[in-house]
């Protein structure tokens, strides 16, 4: 029995529950967070960014090594695939993060109780553990930080064999021949190019007539026709409706146009997105007000939820459901628990496709300023037209930079190309700073780099670029 009184008790070990631990702790709260996963990091580090991202890597190199290698002029002899040992490099990765957050604990005295936590109260949390033992935990201020879980397909229940979900799909024991991808969002696009550049025929079947209905429409357009050119499959307006077993293999039933469609395939990846963890730990009884659609937690700007002391944070509330969305909620919670009024600005959070080439995107897209009928300018660059691309060899791709027609500021930029991941940062940075496209062709980048196409792009807009 734990017994013991906090300022501060986080529910959920994940990217935003452990940083608003850390946080909470710095700020001197004297801090508990409740786990139920033997590694802190969440669902990202656990099953999701993090492995994804290791895999994405390892097999981006398997690729380049028999593909592009040649072009720089170095000779391999027979590449072939160890795939045990590619998914033990991503568990050691795994692990050194996570024992990495334990330290940070220790570090800060932050108490960590494992087991499943839920509000039996204002101010109190029980904990039961793996052998049902139970904690009951006092906290003048509690976080919510449970995060999502993967939403199901009601007609194609995942039974971890042949039709996965994104957990099982990062740790195959083999490339499976024929995969179908269902859903032509992050994670599809993301593990559909995993196993394609490591043997699979791959063949997503989205719903909308789109991949990524929530990017930039252009780059993510270009993106399509890119995973198209390494041989993944689309196939939109493609409802799917059921499945079952056909010997060792699986039929997929889909509605397409009206018309009734099945596919074969030896496994299917069901990623239809997200959906909240908001039931059965106490949120009804305490009376924390959800949204009854997406069951997500309301909260105010401030991360309060209507229940006094109660704060929640990432996944759980609304808003991209992205690792570092969660940070910056966990960052704001904490301090606001402290005294502060930090507020996290949704619009400007970057979202990423860990393809190749990348797609990154921050602030509006062009179709939502269409839509909200604001005057923009667009400011194009190519990345073809970028020396240190060209020194890489990877000049597909475009930069875009969308910035108001009276005033200049910017609004969104969107990346699809080598990096966009890390370039983006700096798209957030001008965007938070209410600056102008003028701003960022005024502003030296080193040459050659590869964000002198951002610079370019700024350039573009006011028709000045240099380079094309
Ligand atoms: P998603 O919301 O990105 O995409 C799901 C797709 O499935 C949608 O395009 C939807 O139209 C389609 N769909 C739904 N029902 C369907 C059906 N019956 N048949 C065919 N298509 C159907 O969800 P996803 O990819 O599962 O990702 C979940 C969350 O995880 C997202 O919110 C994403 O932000 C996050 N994530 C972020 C990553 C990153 O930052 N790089 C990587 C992976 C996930």
């Amino acid at each position: 029995m734990n017994n013991q009184s906090y300022d501060v008790a986080v529910l959920g070990g994940g990217p935003g529950g452990y940083v608003a631990a850390i946080r909470a702790a710095q700020l001197g709260l004297k801090t508990v967070c409740v786990e139920s996963r033997p590694l802190l990091g969440g669902t990202c580090l656990n099953v999701g960014c993090i492995p994804s991202k290791a895999l994405l890597e390892s097999s981006e190199l398997f690729l380049m090594a028999s593909k592009s290698f040649a072009s720089h002029g170095i000779k391999v002899g027979a590449i072939s695939l160890d795939l045990p040992a590619m998914m033990g490099r991503k568990g050691k990765i795994i692990q050194g993060l996570g024992d990495g957050i334990s330290s940070l604990f220790k570090k800060n005295k932050i108490d960590l109780i494992r087991g499943k936590g839920r509000l039996e109260g204002a101010g109190k949390i029980s904990v039961t553990g793996e052998s049902g033992e139970k904690n009951i935990l006092q906290a003048h201020n509690i976080i919510l930080a449970t995060g999502s879980e993967t939403a199901s397909l009601p007609s194609l229940p995942v039974d971890g064999q042949q039709v996965i979900g994104s957990t099982e799909a990062l740790s195959l024991s083999e490339p499976p021949k024929d995969l179908l991808v269902i859903g032509a969002g992050f994670i599809g696009l993301e593990l559909g190019s995993v196993w394609k550049r490591l043997g699979s025929n791959v063949v997503v079947l989205e719903f909308l007539p789109k991949a990524l209905p929530q990017c930039d429409g252009e780059m993510a357009h270009l993106l399509q026709r890119s995973l198209e050119k390494q041989g993944l499959s689309f196939s939109f307006e493609t409802r799917v409706t059921g499945g079952r077993k056909s010997g060792s293999r699986l039929e997929i039933q889909a509605e397409r146009n009206g018309k009734k469609v099945e596919f074969l395939a030896d496994k299917a990846l069901v990623c239809v997105g997200r959906k909240a963890n908001s039931t059965g730990i106490g949120l009804e009884e305490l009376g924390v007000q959800k949204d009854p659609k997406t069951g997500q937690v309301l909260v105010d700007a401030y991360l309060r939820t209507n229940v006094s002391g109660v704060y929640a944070i990432g996944d759980l509330v609304p808003g991209p459901m992205l690792a570092h969305k969660a940070e910056d909620e966990g960052i704001a919670a904490a301090e606001n628990i402290a005294g502060g009024k930090s507020k996290v600005h949704h619009e400007n959070i970057p979202s990423v496709v860990y393809t190749w080439p990348e797609l990154a995107g921050v602030g509006k897209t062009e179709e939502q300023l269409q839509n909200e009928g604001i005057p923009y300018r667009a400011g194009k660059f190519p990345f073809l037209a970028n020396s240190r691309a060209r020194t890489m060899g990877e000049t597909e791709g475009w930069v875009k930079i969308l910035a108001h027609e009276k005033t200049d500021r910017v609004l969104g930029a969107h990346i699809f190309g080598p990096r966009a991941s890390e370039m983006i940062s700096e798209a957030v940075a001008w965007i938070e700073t209410q600056s102008s496209s003028q701003d960022i062709a005024m502003t030296c980048h080193a040459h050659p780099s590869l964000s002198e196409a951002f610079r370019e792009a700024a350039l573009a807009v006011s028709k000045k670029a240099i380079h094309i």
